[in-house]
């Protein structure tokens, strides 16, 4: 249980939701982002799904499901309904908020990935310093806002955050509850980006 303040559950997580299997997303076209996923981010197309009914709805909508393997053997996944759309960006969201970070090993990878995708004409910011990690950020062809972070802390830093998390939530639970956490200068404040690539 957690309190008002969301304080720890008590007992100990079971982490019994190990490790992510995929992540799925609409893309405008299958074999453009077959390149910027294979050719540009170096990742094995590993699974294609073609079918004109949708297994759990029943609904007749003919789509191929592509599948990109990670190096933990997880994917993220895209749908091609063969429309030539992509999913809309939500107009009550900033478009830096809603991203899918991916790890790569090091920051000379980090910068070579971020060389590789600027020659590419593909807008890349950062490298950023988080704290935790440095991270490069930029759109795939379908809107889907990219991370590639590398790791800088380590176990006993990352340790500390977490015997902290519960006490930050709780003062921004209560910031918030005062009204003091709301924006007052009009966003988007990142345009969302051209899809011209
Ligand atoms: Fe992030």
């Amino acid at each position: 249980m957690s309190d008002e303040y969301g304080q720890r559950a008590s007992g100990t997580p079971s982490l019994e939701i190990a490790k992510l299997n995929h992540l799925a997303y609409r893309c405008r076209d299958a074999e453009e982002t077959r390149h910027f996923y294979e050719d540009m981010l170096e990742l094995p197309l590993a699974h294609v799904i073609r079918e004109d009914h949708v297994p759990s709805m029943g609904e007749y909508c003919p789509y191929v499901h592509l599948f990109f393997k990670l190096g933990d053997g997880s994917y993220i996944a895209f749908f091609d309904l063969g429309d030539g759309k992509a999913s809309a960006p939500d107009p009550a969201t900033p478009a830096w908020v809603n991203h899918v970070a991916l790890t790569v090993p090091s920051f000379d990878t980090l910068l070579r990935f971020k060389k590789k995708l600027a020659a590419a004409g593909i807008e890349v910011l950062g490298p950023t310093d988080h704290g935790f990690v440095k991270s490069i950020y930029f759109f795939d062809p379908n809107g889907v806002r990219l991370e590639l972070t590398c790791w800088i802390a380590d176990e006993s830093y990352m340790e500390a955050r977490e015997a902290e998390a519960h006490s930050k939530l709780a003062a921004w639970t209560r910031r918030r509850g005062a009204g003091s956490h709301l924006r007052r200068e009009p966003w988007p404040l990142t345009p969302w980006p051209s899809l011209a690539f």
